[in-house]
């Protein structure tokens, strides 16, 4: 049976990396005899939002759940649409109504990318951010009252289930357990936000008893963030709250050289609804239509959607292919942001060529 995937660019450069994203897929497919069937949705954007008033048709979530997963570029066009109002109607609806409880955030340093951070080569950095993603800091819990006088006051509930985090931590442990150094670091504030952090912490802790193996340390948010640029190599799996694991899941990226590179999978663990695949990265307005866009977040992107999917070799050709031309380090043919003066579709197109083989 095809697998169905929907297709969602987005807005900005999501709507340049998108068709790099499917070149790559359609030849890792076409390589490894997976019957893919894609279907495009013009939805989820701001030039949707600028015809129709909202983000989503109101049976968007008919439309989509029944998807084996669901393939999206970048949101957000702040000059025609407010952020929050984007970002709430669209992406952040998709995480919570198909319970994508996991973001999954790989940071690796690639071959032939430079890192900022002296001295750091291949296999320094290689680790993984588990991102809580459908609770936490972003809540819709919350009002302004008094608004417009003086004594105007805006609330935003963190909320925290032990359902809810229990989960999150069990995934981060198992893939903990499942790499070699079997080391867990959890994102923490306990020393200043007082109720939810500690515990965070005794969550952290509960879980633990089941996975003896994995030894486990945490470090308040503040000093992580230094030490993500200091000590990158200290990192295993990263388990952190909505807002830390956000905030970490761009610095990690940026210690390996670009943001462009960065993956992510939005992950319903049980299946029940479709999980979700997309760059890191924004819709970044400042190169939009330059054609200069880094493609590789959205074809790695698509490397983790085929092995959620259970094409673990198609997923690591892709992979494969993106290192050999990384590696290569052809200035005409690498982006700006890691070095060259190559296009979005020159960089799409040397890789997809690779897969192909
Ligand atoms: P951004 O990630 O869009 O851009 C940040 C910086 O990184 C910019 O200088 C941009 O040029 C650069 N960059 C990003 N992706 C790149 C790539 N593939 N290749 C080369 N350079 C790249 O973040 P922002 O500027 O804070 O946000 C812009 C818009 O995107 C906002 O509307 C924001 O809300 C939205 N946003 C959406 C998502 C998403 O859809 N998942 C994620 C982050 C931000
Ligand atoms: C991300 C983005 C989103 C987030 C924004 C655009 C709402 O930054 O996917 O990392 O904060 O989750
Ligand atoms: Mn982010």
């Amino acid at each position: 049976m095809a697998q169905r995937i929907a297709v969602i660019p987005g807005d900005g450069i999501g709507k340049e990396v998108m068709p790099e994203g499917v070149r790559a897929l359609t030849a890792a497919a076409e390589r490894f005899g997976i019957e893919i069937e894609l279907t495009d949705f013009d939805f989820a954007s701001c030039d949707y939002y600028a015809e129709h008033g909202q983000m989503l048709p109101d049976d968007w979530f008919d439309r989509l759940k029944d998807f084996d997963a669901l393939f999206y570029g970048a949101v957000g066009w702040p000059e025609t649409v407010p952020d929050h109002v984007s970002l709430w109607g669209s992406l952040l609806q998709f995480r919570r109504r198909f319970d994508q409880y996991v973001n999954l955030r790989p940071c690796k340093l690639l071959p032939g990318v430079k890192s900022p951070l002296a001295d750091r080569r291949p296999g320094d950095i290689d680790f993984y951010v588990v991102r809580e993603n459908t609770e936490g800091e972003y809540s819709s819990v919350g009002g302004k009252m008094f608004e417009g006088t003086e004594r105007e006051v805006v609330i935003q509930e963190t909320v925290m289930t032990r359902h809810g985090t229990d989960r999150v931590l069990r995934f981060a442990y198992e893939l903990a357990q499942s790499r070699p150094r079997k080391k867990l670091t959890s994102a923490t504030k306990s020393n200043g936000i007082a109720i939810t952090m500690p515990w965070w912490d005794e969550r952290v802790k509960a879980m633990g008893a089941n996975y003896p193996e994995v030894s486990v340390d945490q470090f308040h948010i503040d000093i992580l963030t230094a030490n993500f640029v200091m000590h990158p190599d200290w990192f295993d799996v990263v388990v952190a709250s909505n807002l830390f694991g956000d905030i970490l899941s761009d610095l990690g990226p940026a210690c390996t050289g670009t943001i462009g590179v960065a993956p992510s999978a939005n992950i319903n663990p049980e299946g029940t609804f479709p999980s979700l695949f997309e760059p890191v990265h924004g819709s970044a307005p400042d190169i939009a239509g330059k054609g200069i866009a880094n493609p590789i977040g959205q074809i790695w992107s698509a490397a983790m959607m085929l092995e959620h999917l259970g094409h673990q070799e198609a997923a690591d050709a892709i992979v494969a292919a993106f290192e050999a031309v990384l590696a290569e380090g052809d200035k005409a043919v690498m982006t700006p942001d890691v070095g060259g003066t190559g296009t979005t579709e020159g960089l799409g197109r040397a890789i997809a060529a690779r897969i192909s083989g």
